[in-house]
């Protein structure tokens, strides 16, 4: 798989209807084609990041830059990736305003003027500072704390599961020390038994 990170600009100003038809475009040629991304939009100016299967994302990235709608496309990366960092999102979007510049407290002298192409091509930190904050951990503290609880949901489910399955396990045990002493022929392959489920109990 790979993950490709470029800068455009818009050819003409987009309203919310095109922006909207953009991202629907997006939802479904992607959901199709198995690409997940992130699509950051503000001042005229587009970062996305698209990753997938390098036989889908090249010819799209080739199709994209022949797009009308804008130009001056500068390709910041092309990574061979293990993992998706956007995989919840067949393109997720975020619409970039001073507000939601200001509320990123790392980029304290940045404003939505800096948000362009020129700027953004030469300053690799502020692009992975605003890509990061939509990959996990998010930036919202609202999901950060539903993530942490699907976390905890998750690690006490694997607890409950292997609790119960040493019950299953000492239940076993008894049952055979039971059946055994009762025929009397409890001998030390038993005893280790019971000595190890004793000890996966404590
Ligand atoms: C900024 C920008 C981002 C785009 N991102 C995607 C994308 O992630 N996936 C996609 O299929 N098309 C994307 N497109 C649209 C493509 O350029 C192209 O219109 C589309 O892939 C054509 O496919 P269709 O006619 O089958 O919908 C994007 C266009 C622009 C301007």
């Amino acid at each position: 798989m790979i993950r490709v990170t470029y800068l455009s600009q818009t050819s003409e100003p987009l309203s919310a209807d095109g922006l909207l038809g953009l991202l629907t475009q997006c939802h479904r040629n992607n959901t199709a084609k198995g690409l997940t991304g992130m699509l950051l939009f503000g001042n005229g100016t587009f970062l996305q990041s698209i990753e997938g299967e390098a036989a889908v994302v090249d010819p799209l990235i080739e199709r994209i830059s022949k797009d009308p709608r804008h130009r001056d496309i500068k390709i910041l990366r092309r990574d061979e990736i293990k993992e998706r960092q956007y995989a919840e999102w067949s393109m997720g979007f975020e619409r970039v305003t001073e507000s939601t510049l200001a509320a990123i407290p790392s980029l304290r002298n940045f404003g939505l003027r800096n948000f362009t192409a020129d700027y953004l091509s030469t300053h690799d930190d502020v692009v992975e500072t605003l890509l990061d904050r939509h990959r996990a951990p998010h930036w919202d503290p609202l999901i950060r704390e539903l993530d942490a609880r699907d976390k905890l949901i998750k690690e006490l489910r694997t607890e409950l599961a292997s609790s119960r399955n040493d019950v299953e396990m000492a239940a076993l045990v008894l049952e055979t020390v039971v059946e055994v002493a009762t025929n009397g022929r409890l001998d030390e392959a038993h005893l280790e038994i019971c000595r190890s489920t004793l000890g996966s109990l404590r």
